[in-house]
């Protein structure tokens, strides 16, 4: 099979695991917006990135933004965001999460594998990933690292949230930092933080073990 028509292939059933998860009402990722220590050190890692600018900042792309719960954050501090995701019902959810907090955000339908396609624009100083990454095959993270390179500034920085790796059934396999930096051959590791859901039990039975990885163009 071509490359491209297995990414669409394994691009649509994941899509559908959280099409689901959105219809049932099941996204306990959004309560880290409000976990101190998770949202803390995310936050941290992005005032690096607004340090000696005032705002606006630049351009930031919330790739797999889901409910904009980190989107409606960037753009609060003065960033100008794009999010991007691809269920419907989660841009639904951002969408009223855009209206109440009275922010600028752009929301895209389409898919983080195929960014130019989706039409999100390009110049972006700033990436952030909550869990969309760690969730996709190979084929997906290789494009999507092209993608993401191809839409980037030339001095871009990006935060991904991964799982460690593991076999998890439907649940997103996670990524090594050996994965991270197969999809991003462009970008360095600067920093590898615990992303710290304490006590989150179902992370703590499920070896959740999250990281940020900061990268910079190299
Ligand atoms: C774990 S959720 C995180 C959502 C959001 N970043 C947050 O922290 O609340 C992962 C998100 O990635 C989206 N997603 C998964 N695969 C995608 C793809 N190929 N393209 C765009 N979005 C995708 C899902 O719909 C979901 O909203």
């Amino acid at each position: 099979m071509r490359p491209e028509r297995q990414r669409d292939q394994d691009t649509e059933e994941e899509a559908m695991n959280y099409r689901l998860a959105y219809a049932i009402g099941f996204h306990p990722w959004e309560d880290l917006a409000e976990h101190p220590p998770f949202a803390g050190k995310l936050l941290e890692l992005i005032a690096r990135e607004e340090d000696g600018y005032g705002p606006p900042y630049g351009r930031a792309l919330d790739l797999g933004t889901g409910s904009a719960v980190w989107g409606v954050r960037l753009a609060k501090r003065g960033w100008e965001v794009t999010g991007i995701d691809i269920v419907e019902k989660a841009l639904r959810r951002a969408r009223e999460r855009v209206e109440e907090a009275g922010v600028d955000l752009r929301l895209v339908h389409g898919d983080v594998t195929a960014l130019k396609e989706a039409g999100v624009g390009s110049g972006f100083r700033l990436v952030v990933d909550t869990g969309t990454f760690h969730g996709l095959d190979d084929v997906q993270r290789k494009a999507m690292g092209r993608e993401v390179s191809a839409v980037t500034a030339p001095d871009a920085t990006m935060i991904l949230d991964c799982f460690a790796p593991r076999r998890r059934g439907q649940l997103p396999r996670g990524a090594s930092r050996g994965d991270v930096e197969q999809a991003f051959p462009d970008w360095e590791i600067t920093d590898v933080e615990v992303a710290d859901t304490e006590p989150d039990l179902l992370a703590r039975l499920l070896r959740f073990d999250e990281r940020f990885y900061r990268l910079r163009r190299e």
